[in-house]
């Protein structure tokens, strides 16, 4: 009889180890990475190659069956965890099980200024994409705001690149710690919808690498980003998705990306530049156009069986085709065949906690006169609410980020529901109305038609107001095509649906009417000094309704700034007055070249309607004396400023304090002042807490054309501490050796 040790050893021996010896390194989740992609495209063929490189339905592309690799699954992004639509079409597959949060738009997250709450969002869409089982999540988007005209400005964070990039960095960590790859998009110059499939950006060096790529870089060198969206739009007259330029030179070589480029849906044109100019997986392209072609034409992609025939015939090598299935290989090992990936969370209670956490911190109060917010029900009894947007859903529509929700709180339900704690009754009015926009839920869907009369719904409002003690409008766009929405742009900085003229006649009938405008865009406001208040509220998602009732009843005190300055007319945006937008159908001219945003406000002593990282509380606080550590440095060393903000009023209250530098004098042209720091604090009634920034090089350096180099001159500086870029508090001049 064999004793039991030796009996374990023999089973060890005869079946345990050949079993684990023969375990592929890519199988084997312990072993590194890099090791797991060699082993893995060593055992593939070329079809299984060439296969793993373009899509084979709308979302998905394939893994490898024999190899028990698994698909892709990409979803949009990045609002939301898009519906499951149909193997080859856009509209929904009618599943039950897929109806998702709607986290607010990026512009809301941006407003924050805060940091933690972009690793909420990216922690609570992260687990949203992987319960859904996606490993790509398309988001989030940091095109620079160059003009409110943009249609798909709300998917983006502002218009300055510092706050783009630092609120684009933990959003990407966090859903990245789900096993699920942020794509970050649409690398790069995607500033404007219209002519964007075929639109050439005309942009001098210094505007790009000082305004447009920074978010971008910060996403793949800070961030970790293991997925990029070429965008639609040309560059150097070559498409974005394979642009030499932007891919190879700068994305791969220079700044090490070692992730996935994908298109955008049908932003590939050619299968040599495809090859080599730095695409590695290709999506949605129609065989006859961006809109329309063949259906199930997969095989048919430049990436496909063009691309296949090239390799076959030895027009072109392998090289090329290794490092995108590498990448994309890469890319599979750290999501869907990580050992670290858990099983996600879908429309859970703290999504909605989170959403509405963000949803309160972004909302901005531009203006309140007179205290009139938040509502007190003391002097209010009869709330008259008037505005389409007060019930229209903001989750519908826009393009590809539209979605279908589990739920949606909209503005009226949640102030009714807050208004009961109160007392007040809440009377409603539609004042105006829209088209109705189609849901992409079923085949064939089409949107019910509405008829409407302006003018009547304006006079009914109008006489409701005359009865109210307190009017609230609701307004501002929506995302119907035209309006915030993928695919145009807006045609006017002005209001749609005749809100204008209604609001004035609410102000001519009613002394308290705050105005509340939902938008991912700056708006026109020719009534600004006939109303007491308004608030910017964005689109806000799921919890939209109960995040603005709690600023508008003052159960939160609003602490959001504006990510983008609000002109008073187009002509002071600069894209507008240099006559730079929308180009000429060929090419777009950035002529203003770096004056993006309050950059060009600041240059021309232009007076905005409202400034870049303006927001009001209902609290005030108070600025101490700005000092700084030293008043000289060296160009390799750092200064420290020190303010102290205290909290003067009875409420608790956030404020973004805000960092700007100024460069006296340099040898190139340089912004009046640029912000490089920011930070939220809380601060109890009476509290003081003391804030400090450091500066470095980083922070002093601009991007210097003609030596292609980031450089710090010597010279004089000015570090400026405000609670917006026009609200400077403290100043304090130094100098750099
Ligand atoms: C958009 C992308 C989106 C993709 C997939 C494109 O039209 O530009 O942002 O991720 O569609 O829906």
């Amino acid at each position: 009889m064999t004793s039991k040790p030796l009996t374990l050893i023999v089973f060890i021996m005869c079946f345990v180890l050949p079993v684990m010896a023969e375990q592929p390194v890519y199988l084997d989740l312990n072993k590194p990475i890099e090791d797991r992609v060699e082993d893995a495209l060593s055992r593939m063929t070329l079809e299984e190659k060439v296969a793993m490189i373009h899509a084979q339905s709308k979302f998905s592309s394939p893994g490898v069956p024999r190899l028990g690799i698994p698909e892709n699954w990409a979803t949009d992004g990045p609002h939301g965890i898009r519906q499951e639509v149909a193997w080859d079409e856009w509209y929904g597959a009618g599943w039950t099980n897929d109806s998702c949060m709607a986290f607010p738009a990026l512009t809301c997250l941006a407003a924050t200024w805060n940091p933690e709450m972009s690793a909420l969002y990216g922690k609570s869409i992260g687990e949203e994409a992987r319960y859904r089982n996606k490993n790509i999540l398309l988001g989030p988007g940091v095109n620079i705001y160059r003009t409110p005209l943009n249609g798909r400005n709300f998917e983006y964070m502002g218009e300055d690149p510092f706050l783009a990039s630092k609120m684009v960095v933990p959003y990407i960590r966090e859903v990245q710690k789900n096993g699920v790859a942020a794509c970050v998009k649409h690398f790069a110059l995607n500033n404007q919808e219209k002519y964007r499939d075929h639109v050439n950006v005309v942009v001098d060096d210094r505007a790009l690498n000082e305004i447009y790529l920074p978010a971008f870089k910060a996403a793949v060198q800070e961030g970790g980003a293991w997925a990029i969206m070429g965008a639609y739009n040309k560059y150097k007259g070559e498409h974005c998705c394979h642009n030499k330029y932007l891919l190879n030179d700068i994305l791969k070589r220079d700044w090490g990306f070692d992730g996935v480029v994908i298109s955008d849906w049908g932003g590939t044109h050619d299968t040599n530049e495809a090859i080599y100019n730095g695409l590695d997986m290709e999506f949605g392209t129609w065989t006859d156009g961006l809109k329309e072609g063949l259906s199930d034409a997969y095989s048919q992609y430049y990436l496909a069986t063009p691309y296949l025939d090239k390799l076959k015939s030895g027009e072109v090598g392998m090289s090329e085709l290794d490092d995108k299935v590498r990448r994309i290989l890469r890319l599979v090992f750290r999501t869907n065949m990580s050992k670290d990936r858990h099983f996600g969370s879908f429309v859970s209670d703290e999504h909605a906690l989170a959403c509405r956490q963000i949803a309160e911190e972004g909302i901005v109060l531009l203006k309140n006169d007179n205290h009139i917010l938040p509502i007190d029900g003391g002097k209010v009894k009869k709330l008259l609410v008037v505005g389409e947007n007060g019930v229209h859903s903001m989750t519908i529509g826009g393009g590809s980020s539209s979605l279908k929700v589990k739920y949606e709180v909209s503005p009226l339900q949640g102030i009714i529901n807050r208004a009961k704690q109160s007392g007040i009754e809440v009377m409603f009015e539609m004042g105006y109305a829209s088209p109705a926009v189609a849901a992409q839920d079923m085949k064939g869907a089409v949107a019910p038609e509405k008829k409407f009369d302006l003018d009547e719904l304006r006079d009914k409002a109008v006489k409701a107001a005359a009865g109210a003690d307190m009017v609230l409008f609701i307004g501002g766009l929506n995302k119907n095509a035209g309006q915030d929405c993928e695919g145009n742009d807006r045609e006017g900085l002005g209001l749609p649906y005749g809100q204008d003229k209604l609001i004035s006649e609410l102000a001519a009938a009613n002394p308290n009417v705050a105005v509340v405008i939902l938008s991912g865009n700056a708006v026109g406001m020719p009534w600004i000094d006939d109303v007491s208040a308004i608030i910017e509220a964005w689109y806000n998602g799921s919890e939209a309704g109960n995040a603005l009732a709690s600023v508008l009843f003052g159960d939160v005190s609003p602490s959001g700034k504006l990510p983008f300055t609000f002109p008073k007319r187009l002509d002071d945006v600069p894209a507008h007055k240099l006559g730079e937008y929308p180009g000429d159908g060929s090419d777009v001219v950035y002529k203003e070249s770096i004056f993006v945003g309050y950059r060009w406000v600041d240059k021309e002593g232009i007076e905005p309607l409202f400034p870049f990282g303006h927001g009001l509380s209902y609290t005030t606080f108070e600025y101490g004396k700005l000092v700084a550590d030293k008043d000289e440095m060296s160009v390799s060393d750092e200064i420290t400023f020190k303010i102290s903000v205290k909290n003067v009023g009875d409420r608790v209250g956030k404020e973004v304090v805000q960092l700007y530098i100024s460069d006296k004098k340099s040898s190139l042209p340089r912004p009046v002042k640029e912000l490089k720091g920011f930070q939220k604090i809380t601060l109890m009634p009476g509290e003081e807490k003391q804030v400090t920034f450091t500066v470095g090089k980083n922070e002093l350096s601009f991007y210097d054309d003609n030596k292609e180099a980031w450089i710090a001159e010597p010279g004089v500086f000015e570090a400026l501490v405000g609670s917006s870029s026009a609200e400077i508090k403290g100043r304090v001049v130094f100098s750099v050796k």
